[in-house]
């Protein structure tokens, strides 16, 4: 198992927004969140990033807990969150975005090579290399958001909400983009409001409500829940 969590408490003070989470990612697999507003899929992500501490509960990563240590030891470990509202740099280039993605490594050579198959993949970066990340649109930005994640070479990749935002033709290309990545091998714990794509490609996902999983199951028998889709999901 990549990542395996198990009964992972956040709290915001009396509040709780995660209660007892166990979920698990497999080497390679697509796992999604998804839960309507305020349902603590941000607190997850905030929690197996570390930026919350666990008030209760274990993360393991490849075999290795990870409950108790700084957000670095887990980047460096291979877990890297993508936030919500992307948090790119707006008054750095586009290029020193993507070199902040590397902040743990000290492969230079490596660095620049990983960058530079960032630009292949995506060309409306590399035209903008030199361009302050502001002149990017929403979906380049999410693009760039997912690039800087990348050169910090992870093995999980999570993503919060990441098609929030973004135009119809984007979110087609934000999805094939994960399942490529995928098909490389990544996995991925994506958190999605847009439930009919998320599902599309995700092998299994897990539905929270009020900070606890109350649906757990293959993808396809989640989409074929109406009555869950409905109750939890708000449409
Ligand atoms: N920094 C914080 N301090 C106190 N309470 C918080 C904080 N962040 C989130 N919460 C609360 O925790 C609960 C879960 O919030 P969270 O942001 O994790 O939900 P979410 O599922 O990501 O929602 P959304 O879909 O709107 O992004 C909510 O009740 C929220 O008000
Ligand atoms: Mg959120």
């Amino acid at each position: 198992m990549l990542l395996d969590v198990q009964g992972l408490t956040i709290t915001y003070g009396r509040n709780t927004a995660c209660d007892a989470v166990d979920l698990t990612v497999g080497a390679g697999e697509i796992v999604t969140v998804l839960g309507a507003n305020g349902a603590g899929k941000t607190s997850l992500l905030r929690g197996l990033q570390g930026a919350v501490p666990a008030a209760g509960g274990k993360i393991v990563f490849d075999g290795v807990d990870m409950t108790r240590l700084a957000p670095a030891a887990r980047v460096k470990a291979g877990m890297v969150l993508v936030p919500e509202g992307r948090q790119i740099f707006v008054s750095m280039t586009v290029h020193d975005n993507l070199l902040m993605g590397a902040y743990l490594r000290s492969d230079a050579g490596g660095v620049q090579a990983d960058i530079e198959a960032i630009y292949d993949r995506f060309p409306n970066l590399a035209s903008r290399r030199d361009a302050l990340a502001s002149v990017l649109s929403g979906g380049e930005q999410q693009m760039l958001a997912v690039g800087r994640a990348l050169v910090g070479r992870p093995r999980l990749m999570m993503l919060d909400e990441p098609s929030l935002g973004l135009s119809p033709l984007f979110v087609g290309k934000l999805f094939e983009l994960i399942a490529d990545l995928n098909s490389h091998g990544l996995g991925i714990l994506l958190v999605e409001q847009n439930t009919t794509m998320a599902l599309e490609v995700a092998a299994r996902g897990y539905v929270l409500e009020l900070g606890r999983v109350v649906a757990a199951d293959t993808a396809e028998a989640l989409s074929r829940d109406a009555a869950l889709t409905e109750a939890y999901l708000g449409h």
